[in-house]
């Protein structure tokens, strides 16, 4: 079973294990930090160590140019690399935790009615954070964009370019054609999860007539599945353990960590010929400018490259005078924020009596790499279904329309063993105390059904000129009356499932909080869920769309309005695509590089 370890426990447990443990590690070298003079100058400089830019950098550089790769954290820690402590990243130091502004309809249970919004700050990126799942979305996300050279067959090869898919035997033969085994991102499942609930929670969807999909990266991405991870002999992949690693590239690239871009530097021209930065070295903060003599590529993220664009004049003319920026070019940058929210759902069930107990869980990852530490629980496992396909009365999933391939939601899972739960979503004390009272004597799972096409939009705006600030995140969740009913049509699908024997036997149910401001459940099931959905919301940390392709960049990424300058993360994706996002940031990241390569000769450099 999954046992999540308390922080401090595993923490303990490691320093106890003594000096064995560094040996029993097998070590993967990350690349250090080059010295830099001010005015320094690079072919490149890739802004942003994440999922695209770390992936950008390593091509640009092993293509023999010479690259500066400038990341605002520092190397992911151990915590990282266990899959089984995948939670308690969240809120850690490597997040950076931004705060958002409330729009007073959603978040509603959190203080301060503040959405939580992750996201990773060291090397990797969010890749060295997030929950691991390898799910590229569907082929249509591409298709329906309509932007030249943005269709799923221009984007394939790239998302094969750097699979490095590790069990591809035990995928049926269909498979084959939808993925690459050599690519340097190895992924794999994740390791038994040695809980119950498990095999249970596969067995309860098959009953409601989700067909069991082997892999939803392949033809259909509907029905319930065990999906492949960013994972590899027990261990996180992250893009810093994929790609940094690699000896040809460490040879080749430079890596400044610690180092937070604060503007782009503009010619007169506007060219884009280099970054500000501030280099946090251990007792003072240096700011240097630093010269690209052919391009920059902005990578540092759905908040962090609109933050830069805006503080370099790029943004809305209105905004930027209202704060005193020199406007360089007026475009919609921040506009149309989309992301991935679902309302928090616990059901109450039996613990899992399958429990190895939480030393053996660690010996045996710490020795070798086995064992529920090497897996995420039952997080592994995710639904598709496009929630109109859904036949309420019968209870059952059907197929009456090609539309049923289309899915509209997604269902995540996570389970939290008997008087685990922690407050970690910023959750109001009223809520986490009835939640603990929940946990006390039963398991808790969390089911989350995700709206994968939301309707609302938010937005992202400076809230100070000082580049070290936090920028104004609004992420206006919910503000489309139709993204709840989406979560309605989810929720009566989890009640129908804690009624398949699967589950009843177990105990399950709904827990139905006690929401002061809400309608009681039993005199209004629709208002109370509706508001349930308002006070519950969470995101799944997808978010994209504040550099769009189209009004912000064009189909190579190049800023309008300014040479030399392209972004390359998930701000260019002007919706988020049907599953997790981290497949297509990688992606993307792959193919900037070509773009960028193609001009190369462009720029004469003395
Ligand atoms: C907790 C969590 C769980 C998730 N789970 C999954 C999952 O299971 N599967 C999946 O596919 N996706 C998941 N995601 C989403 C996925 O990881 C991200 O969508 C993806 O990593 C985004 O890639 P990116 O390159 O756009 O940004 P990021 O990976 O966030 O990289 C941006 C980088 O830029 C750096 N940066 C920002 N500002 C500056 C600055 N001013 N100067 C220098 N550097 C800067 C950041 O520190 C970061 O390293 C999850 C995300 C989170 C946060
Ligand atoms: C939310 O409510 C506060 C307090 O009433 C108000 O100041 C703020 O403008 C509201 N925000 C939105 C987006 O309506
Ligand atoms: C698989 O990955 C290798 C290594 O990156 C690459 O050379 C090859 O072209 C990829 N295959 C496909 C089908 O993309
Ligand atoms: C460096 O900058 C950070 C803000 O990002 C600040 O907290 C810290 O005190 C500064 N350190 C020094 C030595 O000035
Ligand atoms: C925002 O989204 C709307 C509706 O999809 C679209 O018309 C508009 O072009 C987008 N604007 C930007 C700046 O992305
Ligand atoms: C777990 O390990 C710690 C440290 O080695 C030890 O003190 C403790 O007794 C062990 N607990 C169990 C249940 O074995
Ligand atoms: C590690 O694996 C070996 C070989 O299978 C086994 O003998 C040993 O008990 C395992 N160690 C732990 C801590 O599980
Ligand atoms: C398919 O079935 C669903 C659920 O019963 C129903 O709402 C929908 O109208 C049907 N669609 C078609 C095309 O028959
Ligand atoms: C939990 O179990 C204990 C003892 O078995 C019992 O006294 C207590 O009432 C139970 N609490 C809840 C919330 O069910």
């Amino acid at each position: 079973m999954l046992k999540m370890l308390p922080r401090a426990l595993l923490l303990l447990s490691i320093m106890l294990a003594g000096g064995n443990l560094a040996q029993e590690l097998p070590d993967y070298v990350l690349p250090d930090s080059v010295p830099l003079k001010d005015g320094d100058s690079f072919d490149y400089i890739v802004v942003g160590a994440g999922g695209a830019g770390v992936p950008a950098a390593a091509r640009l550089a092993l293509s023999g140019a010479s690259v500066l790769l400038v990341e605002a954290g520092g190397n992911p820690n151990l915590n990282t690399r266990i899959p089984g402590m995948f939670s308690t990243l969240l809120g850690s130091a490597l997040d950076w935790q931004y705060p958002t502004v409330t729009n007073n309809i959603s978040c509603l249970a959190y203080s301060d009615k503040q959405c939580r919004f992750s996201r990773g700050k060291c090397l990797g990126g969010s890749t060295s954070i997030n929950f691991m799942m390898y799910v590229r979305g569907n082929h249509r996300d591409y298709d329906e964009l309509g932007i030249e050279g943005w269709a799923w067959k221009d984007l394939k090869p790239y998302f094969l370019k750097y699979e490095g898919l590790q069990d591809l035997n035990k995928l049926p033969r269909t498979s084959i054609p939808y993925h690459n085994t050599s690519g340097t991102m190895k992924i794999g499942f994740f390791a038994n999860s040695e809980n119950s609930w498990h095999s249970r929670t596969i067995r309860g969807y098959r009953y409601l007539n989700f067909p069991f999909n082997y892999d939803v990266n392949a033809k259909s991405q509907i029905g319930i599945s065990q999906v492949i991870g960013y994972v590899n002999e027990g261990e996180r992949m992250s893009t810093a353990r994929g790609y940094l690693t690699r000896d040809d590239v460490k040879s080749a690239l430079k890596v400044t960590k610690n180092t937070h871009c604060t503007k782009i530097i503009l010619d007169n021209d506007n060219n884009a010929i280099g970054i500000k930065a501030v280099v946090k070295d251990e007792n003072q903060n240096r700011t240097l400018q630093l010269y690209a003599r052919k391009e920059i590529v902005l990578s540092a993220g759905t908040i962090g490259t609109p933050q830069i664009l805006m503080l370099s004049g790029i943004g809305p003319a209105s905004h930027l005078n209202d704060l005193g920026i020199t406007v360089r070019a007026d475009l919609p940058v921040g506009v149309n924020l989309t992301d991935h929210v679902f309302p928090q759902i616990y059901a109450s069930v039996n613990p899992d009596t399958s429990m190895s107990s939480q030393n053996e869980s660690l010996e045996r990852w710490l020795y070798n790499r086995t064992g529920p530490l090497a897996s995420i629980g039952i997080t592994d496992l995710t639904a598709f279904l496009n929630t109109r396909c859904y036949d309420v009365s019968q209870q059952t999933l059907i197929y009456n329309s090609s539309n049923c391939e289309i899915p509209s939601m997604q269902l995540a899972h996570s389970y939290l063993d008997v008087g685990l739960f922690q407050a970690n979503f910023g959750l109001n004390e009223d809520i986490a105390q009835q939640l603990t009272a929940e946990n006390k004597n039963k398991s808790l799972i969390l089911l989350g059904p995700l709206v994968l096409r939301p309707f609302s939009r938010g937005s992202i705006r400076l809230a100070s000129i000082d580049p070290l600030q936090k920028p104004s995140i609004f992420p206006n969740y919910l503000a489309d009356k139709r993204d709840v009913d989406e979560m309605l049509r989810g929720i009566t699908i989890i009640e129908h499932l804690m009624e398949t024997p699967e589950y009843k036997v177990q105990n399950a149910f709904i827990v139905h909080l006690k929401l002061p401001d809400c309608p009681e459940y039993e005199n209004d099931r629709k208002g109370y869920w509706s508001c349930y959905c308002r006070h519950m919301t969470t995101s799944l940390l997808h978010a994209v769309g504040t550099a769009g392709l189209g009004p912000v960049v064009d189909p190579q990424q190049r800023v309008h309005g300014v040479k030399r300058l392209r972004v390359a993360d998930l701000s260019v994706l002007p919706e988020v695509p049907r599953g997790n996002t981290a497949a297509v940031a990688i992606a993307i990241g792959e193919r900037v590089a070509d773009f960028v390569l193609k001009d190369a000769n462009k720029y004469l450099v003395d």
